[in-house]
C-alpha cells in the first residue's frame, strides 16, 4: 500500500542522547507524568506552566509517585532522588531556550496549542523538536502557521504516563521523517512501546476503540441488558479487563463523550462514530462517572454492588447439537462432551434443525430461525476462549420452546459457565463488539494510518485489550466477521455497519487481517 505509516524504518541509534534537554510545557496530569518519564531516562527536564505554583505541585506529585515506587521496592532511593533532581521548574517560557525536545501537554484547546507552538519557535533553537501530547487535534493543523512545520509531531502518551507503555508517534503532512525517527527511537529508549500513526481523527487508539463504547451504548439503548450485564459479558466472556460502562465511568462520561463527538465531527458525521443520546443526557445531568459519584453505576459508601444477570440453574440435556464446523464450535463441543453431554456437530452448510445451538452470525436468533425454516434456535455469543470462559451470553428465537432453551442453558451451565440470556439482539455482545473493532482497525490499515501489527499492539498496550482486534478476527475467521457486519447492516439499514474494504478482501481471498 503506498504512503503507509508502516513504511518507515526506525533505528534505535537515533534516540536523543541523555544529555539532551527536554522541556515539558503544561504541568497537569500528563505533563508531570511525561516529565517523570523523561527524567527517569536521564534527561534534564524543564517544567513550565502558566498557572503559578502548578509546576511545583507537579514536582511534588512526581516525588510522591517516586516515593511510592521506593516503598514498593521497585526503585532504589538513590535513583528516585536522582530522577527528582533532574526536573527543574521554570517560570518563563524563555527559560526553555536550551531545550532539544519540547513536549507540550497544555489544555486541549487548538488555539492555545497553536499560539504556544508559535511562541516556542521564537524561543528554542532551530533544531529543537516540538512535540504535542494532544489527544485529538490534527498535527497538520497544529503546525500550519509554524515557520518550521517539519519539526512538529504528535507524541501521545497515555494516562498514567509513567505506567502505560504505549506512545503514539504521529506525523502531520509536513512532519519530517527525521523527527519521527528521533521521537520513535527516543520513546523506545525511555522504555515505552511506540507506534507510528498518521494524523487522523482519534489517531490509532481513540479511533479504533470507538466501537467498544458505541456498541455497548447501542445495546443499552436497545435494552439488550443493563450496564452490569453487558459489562459482565464483555469481561467474563470477552476477556476485556474492564467492561465498557465501568470504563466510561472511569474515564469520565464527559471526556469519553467529547472524544466520540470530536472524531464524529472531524469525519463529517460518519455514522460509525455517531455519539449516543444516552451518554449525552448523562453528561448534561452531571452523571460523569466515578469523579461525580454517579455514572452508569453509583459510587461511594452507600452504593450497592450490581452483578450481571445470570440464568438460574437448568437441567442439562443428555444430548445437544452444536451447529457449525468452526474451531470455536469444536472447542465448545469438547467442553460439553467433557462434562458428560453427548454432542453432535452439524456442519455449517447443514440446514438448521430443531434443538440446535449455533454461534451468532450477526442475525437475531429469530431472523435466523425464520431464514432456516425452524422454530427453536438458541444462539451463543463469541468468547475469547470457549475452553475456559466463565460466562457466555445467549439469546433465543421468539418462538423457541422454553424447555429447549432451558436445555441449552443447562448444557452450558453443566460445563461450568454462568449463562446470561440477553434480549434477541443482532450479533449479541462480544461478537458484535469484536467484529466492529476489527472492522475499524482494518479501515485504519487501508488508509495507511498505521500497520496492522502496530494497531494490534496499540490496542493491547494502550488499552489492555486481551487480543489485538485484527489477530482476533483472524481467529474467529474473517468471513464470519464479514458476515456478522453484513447482517448487522441488513438488520439496521445503517451505514454504521458497512464492511471495511480490507475485511471484504481478506474474507474473499483467505488473507489474514493481522498480516495485511
Ligand atoms: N488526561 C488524560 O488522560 C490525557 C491522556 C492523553 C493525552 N492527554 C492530553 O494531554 C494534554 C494535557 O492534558 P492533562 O489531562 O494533563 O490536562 P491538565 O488540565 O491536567 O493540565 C493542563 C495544564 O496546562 C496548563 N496550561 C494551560 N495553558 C498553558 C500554556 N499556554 N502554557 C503553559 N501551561 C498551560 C494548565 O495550567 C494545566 O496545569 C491535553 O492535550 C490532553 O488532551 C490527556
Amino acid at each position: 500500500m503506498p504512503d503507509s505509516a508502516s513504511n518507515l524504518v526506525f533505528d534505535a541509534a537515533l534516540a536523543l542522547p541523555c544529555e539532551a534537554v527536554v522541556a515539558v510545557i503544561g504541568a497537569g496530569t500528563m505533563g508531570s507524568g511525561i516529565a517523570q518519564v523523561a527524567a527517569k531516562a536521564g534527561h534534564r527536564v524543564l517544567l513550565f506552566d502558566t498557572r503559578g505554583g502548578a509546576a511545583e505541585e507537579a514536582l511534588r506529585r512526581v516525588a510522591d509517585d517516586l516515593a511510592r515506587l521506593v516503598a514498593k521496592g521497585r526503585l532504589d532511593e538513590q535513583a528516585a532522588r536522582a530522577i527528582g533532581s533532574r526536573i527543574a521548574c521554570v517560570h518563563a517560557i524563555g527559560d526553555c531556550v536550551s531545550a532539544d525536545l519540547v513536549i507540550e501537554a497544555v489544555v486541549e484547546d487548538l488555539q492555545a496549542k497553536r499560539e504556544l507552538l508559535l511562541e516556542l519557535e521564537r524561543v528554542v533553537g532551530e533544531r529543537a523538536i516540538l512535540a504535542s501530547n494532544t489527544s485529538s487535534f490534527s498535527i497538520t493543523a497544529l503546525a500550519a502557521k509554524c515557520r518550521h512545520p517539519g519539526r512538529i509531531a504528535g507524541f501521545h502518551f497515555f494516562n498514567p504516563a509513567p505506567v502505560l507503555p504505549l506512545v503514539e508517534v504521529i506525523s502531520g503532512l509536513a512532519t519530517s521523517q527525521d523527527v519521527l525517527r528521533t521521537l520513535y527511537a527516543t520513546a523506545q529508549a525511555w522504555g515505552k512501546k511506540p507506534v507510528h500513526a498518521k494524523s487522523t481523527p482519534g489517531f490509532i487508539v481513540n479511533r479504533c476503540a470507538r466501537p467498544f463504547y458505541g456498541e455497548a451504548l447501542r445495546l443499552l439503548a436497545e435494552r439488550a441488558g443493563d450496564p452490569a450485564t453487558i459489562d459482565g459479558i464483555l469481561r467474563e466472556a470477552g476477556g476485556f479487563r474492564m467492561g465498557p460502562f465501568e470504563l466510561m465511568d472511569l474515564i469520565g462520561n464527559d471526556v469519553n463523550f467529547a472524544v466520540t463527538q470530536s472524531v464524529w465531527q472531524a469525519t463529517f458525521h460518519d455514522p460509525r462514530y455517531r455519539p449516543s443520546v444516552i451518554q449525552q443526557d448523562m453528561v448534561a445531568g452531571g452523571l460523569l462517572g466515578r469523579k461525580s459519584g454517579r455514572g452508569f453505576y453509583a459510587y461511594g459508601g452507600d452504593a450497592q454492588p450490581v452483578c450481571a444477570r445470570t440464568e438460574t440453574a437448568c437441567e442439562a440435556p443428555a444430548a445437544i447439537v452444536v451447529h457449525g464446523d468452526s474451531p470455536a464450535g469444536g472447542t465448545l463441543a469438547e467442553r460439553m462432551r467433557a462434562s458428560g453431554i453427548e454432542v453432535r456437530r452439524a456442519a455449517a452448510h447443514a440446514t438448521l434443525g430443531d434443538g440446535v445451538i449455533a454461534q451468532t452470525d450477526g442475525r437475531t436468533a429469530t431472523q435466523r430461525a425464520v431464514d432456516g425454516g425452524v422454530r427453536d434456535l438458541v444462539v451463543y455469543d463469541l468468547a475469547l476462549d470457549y475452553a475456559s470462559c466463565r460466562r457466555i451470553a445467549i439469546a433465543w428465537a421468539d418462538g423457541c420452546r422454553r424447555d429447549l432453551a432451558g436445555a441449552a442453558v443447562g448444557a452450558l451451565q453443566k460445563c461450568g459457565m454462568q449463562v446470561t440470556q440477553v434480549d434477541d439482539v443482532a450479533g449479541l455482545c462480544v461478537m458484535r463488539t469484536v467484529a466492529l473493532l476489527a472492522n475499524e482497525a482494518a479501515d485504519a490499515v487501508t488508509q495507511g494510518i498505521a500497520s496492522a501489527g502496530d494497531i494490534d499492539a496499540a490496542m493491547r498496550d494502550g488499552l489492555n485489550y486481551p487480543r489485538g482486534p485484527l489477530a482476533w478476527a483472524d481467529d474467529i475467521g474473517v468471513p464470519r466477521v464479514r458476515d456478522v457486519i453484513r447482517h448487522l447492516a441488513q438488520h439496521y439499514g445503517d451505514g454504521r455497519y458497512r464492511v471495511a474494504p480490507l475485511v471484504a478482501r481478506c474474507a474473499a481471498s483467505g488473507m489474514r487481517l493481522g498480516t495485511a
